[in-house]
């Protein structure tokens, strides 16, 4: 009996799923590798575009080659000003006509991008509120090209998190950039009510309309994430990074130490202590710190005494992670550039060549310093008010990372002792701003040489090497960093 009644409540639970469409996602080997396309679904102000830009700022600094195409933009590009919300309705058939050429002219230049050698992975940024937009995507990405496909729904009931949405579209969308703040707040709204109006969700109870996967993201991820059917290392990875919520209100804080004894002779590498600037460093970074009065602050620093030196003054609690220690220059640790040239001439050269894979001879390469801070990048986006003290080469690949920086330019990125630098989220993207604290150290960026080449003369090879002092009369050209 009771066999049976399982046999039928299976085969009620089959009906429902044939009806729906919802299978198992096909598991087909030879695509494993292929390239993957990220459709965002959700109403506006859900927090889409902030998570398909991260998903890209993540997946780039991975190694994965990804790009955001945003429908918006193209729907922009069509009009010479925006006008009104009358454009969503879904009776206005003209204005429905443009965001449909929209979202096809995004979806096909995602598609092309994605046909190129090395282009891993496109996000097609958008509302996709429609089944027949998503069959779409699915018959062309899926069917036609044999690529891949992922839906990521972004579904918000969180007043605090939908009010934060609202307000950063209104500062930050180019729709509203002329619109008065009450307008533009009432046209919001009714734009938000025609795409309730049209909005049909890719999921029915449990169950999924495509056989492809799919992600639901709830209240940013602070209310969970259900997936169905994720499989592939892209799809994996991208589930696996926005299972963490991240915070939507950021202010990060990062610092080199203070000016250390090695510096001052021009030494890389070791665990050299503070030089008495570097103390004095520490004490102002401290006091500068303490007056800003962030709540909940935190110090992070590497675990070498410059960086916890830095920090020790700071009244807070503090973690010191091996992740954040400087590039790790193996057989070349304590030397300075000359003694390099003088040691390893062959080895100078290579790393002028290509700073950012040179790996020196039993250390580290800028790639290999990426890798092992991902960890700490992550945690990061799931925190406010965190001071990171750290090291020159380790703050350029955090700030590459923030910053979205070419991966070719990280290792070439100005990072001066006795400056705090400060990052805030605005919008999709971070805005830095800078302090220099009045007090002087040596500058330790030696620019890329002219002459790159193993047969260049000493002279060409250390051209570039830092000046000894840094002026401090920059000061007064730096922004406040409050
Ligand atoms: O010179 C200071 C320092 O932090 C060294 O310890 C480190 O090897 C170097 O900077 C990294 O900078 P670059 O990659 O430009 O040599």
């Amino acid at each position: 009996e009771i066999d049976q009644n399982l046999a039928a409540k299976l085969k009620n639970l089959n009906m429902d799923v044939f009806r729906t469409g919802a299978q198992a996602p096909r598991r087909n080997t030879l695509r494993q590798f292929a390239p993957l396309l990220v459709a965002m679904v959700g109403l506006p102000g859900r927090g889409k575009s902030l998570l398909a830009r991260r998903i890209s700022r993540y997946m780039n600094f991975t190694g994965e080659n990804t790009r955001v195409y945003d429908i918006s933009d193209y729907r922009r590009s069509h009009m010479k000003q925006y006008d009104s919300h009358e454009m969503f309705r879904a009776d206005n058939l003209p204005a429905w006509r443009l965001r449909q050429q929209s979202f096809r002219e995004a979806l096909e230049d995602a598609a092309a991008w994605l046909q190129q050698p090395r282009h891993n992975i496109a996000i097609l940024d958008g509302p996709n509120v429609s089944r027949s937009q998503r069959q779409e995507i699915y018959d062309l990405i899926y069917t036609q090209l044999g690529f891949r496909v992922m839906f990521i729904e972004c579904v918000c009931e969180d007043p605090v998190l939908l009010e934060r949405n609202f307000k950063e579209i209104l500062q930050y969308s180019s729709d509203y950039g002329d619109m008065a703040t009450e307008e533009a707040l009432k046209d919001l709204t009714h734009k938000m009510a025609h795409y309730k109006a049209q909005y049909e969700s890719p999921t029915l109870g449990s169950l999924w309309e495509l056989p492809c996967p799919m992600v639901k993201v709830l209240d940013g991820g602070e209310g969970g994430i259900i997936a169905h059917g994720v499989n592939g290392s892209k799809e994996s990875k991208i589930l696996a990074y926005i299972s963490t919520a991240k915070n939507y209100q950021q202010t990060l804080y990062f610092s080199r130490h203070g000016e250390s004894e090695f510096n001052v002779i021009g030494k890389i590498g070791g665990d050299a202590r503070l030089s008495p600037r570097g103390r004095l460093y520490a004490k102002a970074l401290a006091n500068h710190i303490h007056a800003l009065n962030l709540p909940g602050l935190q110090v992070w620093t590497s675990t070498l005494y410059r960086t916890k030196e830095t920090g020790a003054g700071i009244n807070v609690p503090q973690q010191h992670l091996h992740e954040l220690d400087e590039i790790w220059s193996g057989e070349c640790e304590s030397l300075t550039y000359e003694d390099l040239q003088d040691q390893f001439p062959k080895e100078l050269a290579l790393r002028d060549n290509e700073k950012l894979k040179y790996r020196y001879p039993q250390g580290e390469s800028y790639i290999d310093v990426m890798a092992r801070l991902v960890p700490v990048l992550t945690q990061l986006e799931c925190e406010t008010n965190v001071l990171t003290i750290s090291h020159q080469a380790v703050l350029r690949c955090v700030l590459g990372y923030f910053l979205e920086t070419p991966h070719d330019e990280i290792p070439y990125i100005h990072v001066p002792l006795h400056t705090i630098i400060k990052l805030t989220l605005r919008g999709h993207s971070y805005n830095m701003e800078t302090v220099k604290m009045p007090i002087e150290c040596v500058d330790t960026n030696r620019a890329k040489p002219v002459n790159c080449s193993e047969t260049r003369s000493p002279e060409d090879a250390l051209l570039t090497l830092p000046k000894h002092y840094d002026s401090i009369a920059s000061v007064t050209t730096l922004m406040p960093c409050t």
